[in-house]
Parts: C-alpha cells; structure tokens; sequence
C-alpha cells in the first residue's frame, strides 16, 4: 500500500486492533493460534472496519512472558506458523486495506537468546557487553520495580560468571546494554528486517528503560532520545511512510519528549486518560477525564495519540495518585485474585459488570477522543477473563466464535489447548461468541461495528481539533471536534440516570445538529444555550451543519 492509496499519517485515520495470534485462531488442531488461522479471520476484522492489526510478539520465545522474553528475532515461534505463514498472512492483509503493526522489543531479551546465553557463560565471551553487568546488586538504587509481584531487585546474581545482570522486567528477560554500539546495530537490523518484509509500523515496547545512569531513576534519559532520533532519521531515510509507536506509561509531559519535534515517535499511548476513563464512568463524573486532557500538551502535527480502553497487560495503575489507585480497586477489583502488580487483571465487560449500556458508552468515548482507538480482541463481543489463570493470562484467552467445541477457536482435544476458553454461564462462549453476535443487529459486536463505520465517515476525530465544554452539569462530559469546517458535537451521559445539560453553542447559532447514527435532524440551534436530554450512559454524536449546507444524504444506520 502507498501514502496515495492511505493519505500521508494513516495512523491518524487508523483504527488498530490488538491481537494474539496464539488466541485468534488454530488452524492445525495443535491447540495454538497459528498465522493460517489468522489470516482466515481477516474478512472478520474487515467487516468489523477497524484497519490496523496489532500483533503481539509472535518471534521465537520461551514464552514466560508471552513472547515478550525474544530467543531469535528473526524467527516465527514454530506452533505460530513459518515465515511463509507470516508473509501470507501480510500479503493477505494488504489486499484488504489491514495495515499491520507488529512489535519490537529493544529493551531486553530472553535469557535463552543466544547473545545471554554466551554472554552468561564466560566474562570474555564476545556478547558479555550486550548486557548490563555488576559486581554488586547496589547500582541504579533510584529504580523502581515493575514487576513487584514477582521481582524483589532489578538485579540478579548469575552463578557461574560471578555478577549481577540487570533487568528491569522478569529476572529472564536480561536488559540489553544500549551503550553499546553493537545492540544499537543490531536493533537497527532488526527494525530494517521487519520493515523489509513490509510491516507498517512498529510498537516499540518499554522505550524509557533503554538505558541505565547513576542518580537517576534510569527512565527517559536523554540517551534513549539521542538512539529514538537515529532510529527514525534510518526509517525516514528508507521507509517513509511507516510508524513507530511508544509504550512509555508515563505521564503526559514525560511522554510529549517521545514525539521529539516530529523526529522521534509518531504516535505513543495515553496511558493516564485509560484509569480516568474508569475511574468518570464508576463515579458518573466528567472531572478525572477533563483534567487530564487539560494536562495533556499539543504535540507535533505528525503525532498521534494511541487510546485504548483494555489491552493485554493488566489495567495498569501506575499513572494515578494513591488515591486514585485505591479507589480503582476497590471499585474494579474486590478480589484480590483480581489484582496483579499495580493494576487490575480484567478485561472491559466483567469491569463494566456486563452492563450494556456502560460497555458502549466506554467506545462512544474512545471512538471521539483524540487519538487513534485500539481495541483489545475480543472485547468487541464483551468476552469474560479468568482470574483463576496465573499473570496476565486470564485476559489472554481464546477468542470465542461459536459455541462449538472450544468456542470454535480449534478443534484440538479441549486438554490440549494453550488455556482454557471462558466457560462460565455469563461470558462463556456458549452465550458470548461472534457467530450468535453476527445475527442480531443489536448485539455488542454489530454496535461498535456501526460505530466505527460512523467514525470512519468523517475525519474529524482522528485529525480534528477537540473543544471540551463546561456545563453545570458534571455528570455529561461534552466536546467539540472540528476539523476545517466540519464540526461534531459529542454529548457522553456519564451516570446511571437520565441527565439534562445546557450547553453553550453560541458559536453555531443558526446550526442544525444532525444525529450521526440515525441522520435524525434536531431543531436548528437558534438560542446561544441549547438543551440536551440524555439518558442513563446514553450518547450523541450531532454534526453540526452550518445553514447553507446542502443536505447530504448518508446511509442511515440503524440502532
Ligand atoms: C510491556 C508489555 O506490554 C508487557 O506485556 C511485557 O510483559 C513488558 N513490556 C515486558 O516486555
């Protein structure tokens, strides 16, 4: 695909959506998700009209942190398929307009890579300098530690050579040494390879962690930035019109140097509106999400921001206040199997207590904010988790499509599959699967589906500039996106009880607000205050067209 067939940015006009190839769908009956059972299900994600594929790592591993712990960059893990698998897969997904975003981990490997397992082996091995080693386990003390479930240091003792290595994830994931030259190359060969092969855009995972300084908290070192800058001036050189996207979770104005002055990241996640976001709809109040847009800066005109609701990780905790935090899980996660790190194991609908109409508020939200939407698979059917599976796996299971045997996700004996489906009487994939959704036009699945074919018609929210209003009424969280001289209004009832807002749209007088869904027309906007009436999580989305505006005539979308 070109910029021409796409226009320049077209992650600004994305809609990306996260998937495990081990979750989505098996082909061979090996119990796994394979690269051929995926690329069978991508007239599904079509319909479903996102454009952008997500894939979690799916290179060689041993996979004690799902693929994020690399043994061979360079290879497919076997049960996913071959290199061949993966090329069609890509190929396939080109045809129908699916770019496709696949991941980098920089930052450490597995330490059953090759490069650990010679570096581990002897202090003169020409790889001990890829990693990051010390004689006492009292380096970098300002560090923080991620895992704190599972890690007590960020060091661990390595017998047979006599020092610590450092690590700032699993004790088997080593950090790799990014002052040395030679990682640098061979992370820049990595990123030529997978962009040789026609991958569109990378998710570069745990940026802030690249390298290591005494004194400071060893995160967003102006070293990293220095690396990012080289690494994209390379892309530019050779491969324009690809994306590079930041995992930094951090806050907003530790993440704005990530976009660098349109020379580092194009687009990196908003971790801190994700908490927010939950913490508005559990308390029917608009404040935590207008405070944190408020602290949010402007970011160069190339950027994006990536937002998402759920993903494969726990709902991470970290940029919140301790407040905030407690509030989250006791709301969120009175189990305490719930819990894991700082953050809460669950996925979108046991959050939303299966509530329908809490479910499709939360994509109203995401789909009209600033920034391109990911989704997480399987959330637009409403899937369950399984506290009762160990780390983050209970969010990582497979995907439901039928109620046939296994959810209809393989025809392996049910003891050979990588985890167990959901099988419990709510979000079991007897009553929650695709292929039940796909018959009613009210279902989960067809809802977000329509949403997304409404905000595809326009492209005011990817690119669009957004206003927030402020009405007395702080349960309705309203805005304004406006690009060039289209205008949308978005009205979001946060509470669970009808709501009346008046809203100041002075600016439109003599405007007529169109409903996007249904092309309902309201009465013209003739006073400057106008009066809304939203029911219990209820939304709008109104075009506003200004008086002279020729009637356009768009599909109605039933709802
Ligand atoms: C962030 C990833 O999202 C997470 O799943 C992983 O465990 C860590 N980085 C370490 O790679």
């Amino acid at each position: 695909m070109t910029d021409e067939s796409l226009g320049k940015g077209w992650y600004k006009d994305a809609i990306i959506y996260e998937v495990h190839v081990k979750s989505f769908q098996d082909s061979n009956s090996d119990g796994w998700g394979d690269f051929i059972g995926l690329t069978g299900k991508l007239d599904y994600l079509q319909k479903l009209g996102v454009t952008a594929l997500w894939l979690l790592p799916f290179t060689d591993s041993p996979l004690k942190d799902d693929g994020y712990d690399i043994r061979d960059y360079y290879k497919v893990h076997p049960p996913y398929g071959s290199m061949e698998d993966f090329q069609g897969f890509l190929e396939e997904a080109h045809k129908r307009g699916l770019r496709v975003i696949t991941e980098l981990v920089m930052n450490h490997t597995s330490n059953t890579h090759p490069w650990f397992l010679s570096a581990s082996s002897s202090r003169s091995s020409p790889f001990r300098d890829y990693y990051v080693w010390s004689d006492t386990p009292d380096r970098y003390k300002g560090t923080r530690i991620i895992f704190s479930d599972t890690e007590k240091s960020n060091w661990t003792w390595e017998p047979k050579t006599r020092q610590y290595y450092w690590h700032r994830f699993f004790h088997h994931q080593p950090d790799l040494n990014f002052d040395n030259p030679k990682v640098q190359e061979e992370m820049l060969n990595v990123v030529k390879f997978w962009f040789s092969l026609g991958v569109d855009g990378l998710r570069c995972d745990a940026v802030p962690y690249l390298y290591e300084r005494e004194g400071t908290n060893c995160e967003n070192l102006p070293e990293t930035h220095a690396f990012i800058k080289r690494l994209r001036a390379d892309i530019d050189r050779e491969f324009p019109d690809r994306m590079l996207l930041a995992e930094a979770n951090q806050w907003p104005h530790d993440v704005l140097p990530y976009f660098g002055n349109d020379d580092e990241f194009h687009m990196a996640y908003h971790f801190p509106l994700m908490p927010r976001l939950f913490i508005a709809i559990a308390q029917g109040d608009r404040k935590p999400i207008t405070d944190i847009l408020q602290q949010t800066p402007p970011i160069p005109e190339g950027c994006q921001w990536a937002i998402f609701l759920r993903n494969h990780d726990e709902l991470t905790l970290e940029m919140v206040s301790d407040q905030e935090r407690d509030y989250l899980w006791s709301t969120y996660a009175e189990d305490p199997r719930m819990r894991l790190n700082l953050g809460i194991r669950r996925r979108l609908a046991p959050l939303m207590g299966n509530d329908r109409r809490k479910i499709d508020l939360m994509h109203s939200l995401l789909l009209t904010l600033p920034g391109t939407p990911i989704l997480y698979y399987g959330d637009e059917i409403g899937m369950g988790d399984n506290i009762h599976l160990g780390d983050r796996n209970g969010v990582r299971t497979p995907m439901q499509w039928s109620f046939d045997r296994n959810g209809g996700f393989s025809n392996a004996d049910p003891s050979d599959l990588y985890a167990p489906p959901i099988q419990n009487p709510v979000y079991g994939y007897q009553v929650v699967n695709v292929e039940t959704q796909i018959r009613y036009p009210t279902s989960p699945l067809n809802v977000l589906r329509q949403m997304i074919e409404v905000r595809q018609s326009t492209p005011v929210f990817g690119r669009g500039t957004m206003t927030v209003l402020h009405p007395k009424n702080r349960h309705v969280f309203a805005c304004l996106r406006e690009l060039g001289n289209d205008v949308v209004l978005v009205i979001n009832n946060l509470s669970d009880r009808t709501e009346s807002v008046l809203l100041d749209l002075s600016r439109f007088r003599g405007y007529r607000p169109v409903e996007l869904f249904s092309q309902t027309l309201f009465p013209v906007l003739e006073r400057a205050h106008f009066h809304f009436t939203v029911s219990p999580y209820g939304y709008f989305w109104l075009a506003l067209r200004p008086p002279d505006a020729p009637v356009r005539s768009r599909k109605k979308i039933v709802r």
